[in-house]
């Protein structure tokens, strides 16, 4: 069955940026696809907002009610150029139209040894890299695992506590959440060791001082000598856009530098743009051995990327990575676009602007709502933690009734956290500054109901 379309323009770059509500939220027509859903897709599979989306641009959602919808998520983090921005809309109809797959380990071509060297070029350090493609970032994160045990002949993974990297079977035994994540999926991979993340809100401490409380558990948990790679996000978040403590990062990559580990960066949520630089590393300084990216990448094509040191990534015999659609040829298209929007509009500083505006207008609600422990975060990649007025205790509920309200409202926000209580803000860096108040406007207002 077909859906009419409302007659309004529906083109991506071409959408009226503004927020318009002609129906409630989910509209009739989106219930009527919801119906349809629940008889044909699993429900293992969920929705934040089950609006069903017909067109997207800029910083604008259009549901098939018509209504338009202020989008602060991204589609988590993923359409940091903005929906069908110009330069992606332009080389994936051109690819499409040439050839859409050939199998880069069958007979390769050129947009694919584009990207790897993009990428060898943005990310943080300027050695010799090599990269290789993936689908996505679980299979990114897996990679990038493999590589790393086989250079250093190692077993063991540390990951960190909050973290998340994934659903694959590897992946969720770095992903430290339990629900809705790894529940009832076990056993899990082996030789993953979890040791604390810095968390100045919840832990006070400095950075050298988590930094020494994590090393002290792997050299006694997991002895140095048997860590093939320490995987850590920059800036965690899905675990709550959790910032560590300055000295933090610098503090771990040392470590790890001295003891033969390499570092992998998991930067597939906070790169390309996101966090206000190119790459979250950059803001310390830190160079690590081995980068995964994805979300981003391709402005909402599924693309990921490993990126590391030409002796590592070059160390593995040939045919051992790879796999029948990573790299493919269109969304190697939309990387290369992606990437061309992101240094014409210069979207690092975007986010620097986004950012402030976020932290400005939460800081504002925090001050007047008493419900927000904290506001943290970097660039176009910013969060509230919401707890109990008065205390540090989380309060899931109340950030669960925020999200519905402004959901109501016609703004897209998405929530994260261990403890299901960070409100968290990842608006396309395209979108226009006074649509960005709005949204915020309608976040404060659902602060204010529950006073
Ligand atoms: C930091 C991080 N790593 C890995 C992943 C997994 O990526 P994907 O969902 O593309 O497999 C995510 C997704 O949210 C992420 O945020």
């Amino acid at each position: 069955m077909s859906i009419d379309t409302p007659t309004l323009p529906v083109f991506g770059p071409g959408l009226t940026q503004q927020r318009q509500l002609l129906t409630a939220v989910p509209g009739p027509r989106s219930l009527e696809l919801q119906r349809r859903r629940e008889a044909a897709v699993s429900r293992g599979i969920g929705s934040v907002l089950p609006v069903y989306v017909i067109a997207g641009g800029g910083g604008i959602l259009r549901d098939v009610d018509g209504n338009s919808l202020i989008d602060l998520g991204s589609g988590i983090a993923v359409t940091t150029v903005g929906n069908s921005a110009p330069q992606v809309v332009a080389n994936v109809t051109d690819q499409v139209a040439k050839f859409t797959h050939t199998c880069f380990m069958v007979t390769p071509y050129e947009g694919y040894v584009e990207v790897c060297e993009a990428l060898n070029e943005l990310t943080p350090g300027d050695h010799e890299k090599r990269s290789a493609l993936f689908n996505s970032g679980a299979e990114a994160v897996e990679n990038a695992v493999k590589v790393a045990r086989s250079y250093t002949g190692r077993q063991a993974v540390v990951a960190f506590e909050h973290a998340y990297h994934g659903r694959t079977n590897l992946t969720m035994a770095l992903t430290a959440k339990n629900m809705p994540y790894k529940h009832t999926f076990g056993p899990f991979s082996p030789e993953v060791y979890r040791v604390p993340f810095s968390y100045p809100y919840r832990d006070g401490l400095t950075g050298a001082e988590a930094a020494e409380r994590a090393i002290s558990r792997i050299d006694s948990e997991v002895g140095a000598g048997n860590v093939a790679a320490i995987l850590i996000e920059p800036l965690q978040g899905e675990g709550g856009f959790i910032v560590p403590a300055e000295g933090f990062l610098t503090a771990i990559a040392d470590y790890a530098r001295a003891s033969g580990i390499l570092l992998i960066a998991d930067e597939i949520q906070t790169g390309f743009c996101r966090t206000g630089d190119w790459f979250a590393c950059d803001h310390e300084g830190i160079v690590p051995d081995l980068i995964t990216t994805a979300k981003g990448i391709a402005g909402g094509l599924p693309l990921a990327g490993v990126t590391g040191r030409a002796d590592v990534m070059d160390s593995i015999h040939t045919g051992g990575l790879g796999g029948t659609f990573g790299g493919n040829p269109v969304a190697c298209a939309a990387a290369l676009g992606a990437i061309a929007e992101m240094r014409e509009h210069d979207l690092c500083s975007a986010a620097g602007r986004i950012g402030s505006i976020l932290l400005s207008a939460l800081a504002a609600i925090a001050a007047r709502s008493g419900r927000i422990g904290e506001v943290r975060g970097r660039g176009g990649m910013i969060a509230a933690e919401i707890v109990v007025p008065g205390t540090s205790q989380p309060d899931p509920a109340t950030t669960a009734a925020i999200a519905r309200a402004c959901h109501a409202e016609g703004v897209v926000v998405l929530t994260a956290g261990t403890y299901g209580n960070v409100l968290r803000f990842l608006p396309p860096l395209t979108i226009p500054e006074d649509l960005l108040i709005e949204g915020l406007a309608v976040v404060g207002e659902a602060f204010d109901a529950r006073a």
